[in-house]
């Protein structure tokens, strides 16, 4: 697949550069500002490269323009910071602006230029730059957008390097997609991102470099893992070793579910592994959260190491790292990050196998695609979050498998409701916790003295901030009815109303 890489200067918006040639279908991610010529060799297929916006100026910035990468012979376009870059490098001379411009401002463009091609002569665009760049005569530049004050804001240079000093990639630029096209049609990109292509292309490599060898890949019961293992299950069949790893933290008939999907229905050999005695043993009194979760991280990595010693040829370890997780981990583009995340998902970095993360320039909706071409049903693909430490940062205090039972029956009941209500869509995460509180009820003629459940049902966008969800009172009534009357060991339960922040949404 054809691709245009956006090499990152630091500006906020350069993850919507991406996001806009993918919208477009054309494949590309971030590269850091150490990008090479040799780096851009190894990219199969590259066909443009962008110069993002960044923070600095060009003249108190360390940061700079490789310019072995104009021995590609690919087109450039340069944004803002990108655009001093390729202005200082064209004999340009940057200087303080005489007026900063922030926001949005109307600019005058010669429409007769490849990358204003079909647009009107003026327009609005979205400036954030206290720079302003001059050119003495040279017959190769030509200015082909200019402020209100008659300043360049945008030029070409033989009808391969083209620089704009407003940001095209925002939504309050005018025609920001029509500019994208524009530059895809100069590069004489593919419009061939799309999610079938990318299924096919990705199987392809997968079979060129595992060969005949085993790839062992641990299954959490989460989206990614589950597409991961899908895309290598096609490549390789049963040298995938799908491992699932039962810590006993997990919901009612998770387990079940996982078999009666990825065994019954899509065949893959999953290996199921029973460790839950070995994760109560190790979290037997222990209450701190952060405690508990560094046990449960340190229990998971031993346990999978144990079940990847059973199997004698295995080279490959396979994680569902997605695009996001990268960026994550560490900002500055993906090669340079490549390294250093890969325990995302929790998986060890000291196992001697070599890594394979196939879905690492995919953003989560596109895995949903991938993941639904590959045969996985919408609701498992439209899941709510689950953490990794599953139930045991939703029990406040000891862990014992009495309480995890009690947590399982009552977080049943609300997945029941919320479903047979219609409410999976409205409510980002819906979980109960069990708290450490007993208090006093009445049941029948008998004093009781349980738990008190919190119910937490939040609306989000990302997980980063979360609203309480306004239920239905009726609703909630019935729910919090069926479980006092249904599950032993809890006679009250509790609504969560708080937000994040300040609250989290989990409670450890
Ligand atoms: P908090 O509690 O930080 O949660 O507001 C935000 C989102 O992250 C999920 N979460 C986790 N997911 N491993 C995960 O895979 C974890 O250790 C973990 N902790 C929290 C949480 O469920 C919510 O969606």
């Amino acid at each position: 697949m054809d691709k245009i890489i956006v090499i990152d200067y630091g500006s906020q918006y350069n993850e919507l550069i991406v996001r806009r040639l993918r919208d477009l279908n054309v494949e590309s991610y971030l590269c850091p500002s150490t990008f090479s010529y040799e780096d851009a060799l190894k990219i199969n297929d590259l066909k443009g490269i962008i110069l993002s916006g960044g923070f600095d100026s060009v003249s108190s910035s360390s940061l700079s323009f490789n310019k072995d990468l104009l021995k590609l012979n690919v087109p450039i376009l340069g944004i803002c910071y990108g655009m001093e870059l390729l202005s200082h490098f064209l004999n340009g001379q940057i200087n303080k602006a005489k007026n900063s411009e922030y926001g949005r401002s109307l600019i005058n463009v010669d429409n007769s230029s490849p990358i204003f091609k079909n647009l009107p002569s003026s327009f609005n665009a979205w400036m954030s730059h206290s720079d302003s760049v001059t050119f003495d005569n040279n017959e190769d530049i030509k200015i082909i957008a200019t402020n209100k004050n008659k300043e360049v804001v945008g030029f070409s240079y033989k009808n391969s390097i083209y620089g704009l000093l407003f940001h095209p990639e925002v939504n309050n630029t005018d025609f920001s997609k029509e500019i994208f096209l524009n530059f895809i049609d100069i590069c004489g990109a593919k419009r061939d991102f799309i999610m079938d292509n990318f299924v096919e292309t990705k199987i392809k490599e997968i079979r060129e470099e595992v060969k005949d060898k085993k790839v062992i890949l641990g299954l959490s019961g989460g989206v990614d893992s589950a597409v991961c293992a899908l895309l290598l299950h096609k490549a390789i069949g049963d040298n995938l070793i799908p491992v699932f790893i039962d810590h006993g933290l997990n919901r009612k008939y998770e387990k079940e579910e996982l078999e009666e999907r990825f065994v019954k229905k899509l065949h893959l050999n999953v290996v199921i592994k029973d460790f839950s005695q070995v994760f109560l043993e190790r979290l037997n009194g222990v209450t701190d959260p952060e405690t508990k979760r560094k046990i449960i991280g340190k229990t998971f990595i031993d346990c999978f190491k144990k079940v990847a010693d059973e199997y004698k040829d295995i080279d490959f370890l396979a994680q569902g790292t997605l695009y996001t997780d990268i960026v994550e981990s560490g900002k500055g583009g993906i090669s340079k990050v490549i390294k250093s995340h890969h325990n995302v998902g929790g998986l060890p970095k000291d196992l001697n196998f070599k890594l394979i993360e196939p879905l690492k320039t995919l953003y989560k909706d596109q895995v949903r695609e991938v993941g639904k071409i590959l045969g996985l049903d919408k609701e498992f693909l439209y899941r709510q979050p689950f953490p990794g430490p599953g139930l045991g940062i939703r029990i406040i205090g000891e862990i014992t498998k009495e309480k995890l039972d009690i947590l399982r029956e009552a977080d049943y009941i609300l997945r029941s409701e919320v479903k047979n209500n219609h409410l999976t869509n409205d409510i980002w995460q819906y979980f109960c916790v069990l708290t450490n509180l007993k208090s006093v009820g009445v049941m029948g003629d008998n004093r009781t003295y349980c738990y008190a459940l919190a119910i937490r049902c939040v609306t989000s966008i990302d997980g980063m901030t979360a609203d309480f969800y306004k239920m239905d009172y009726d609703i909630l009534g019935k729910i919090a009815n069926r479980i006092v009357n249904e599950v032993k060991g809890i006679n009250r339960v509790l609504y969560d109303v708080t937000s994040k922040p300040p609250s989290t949404i989990e409670y450890e």
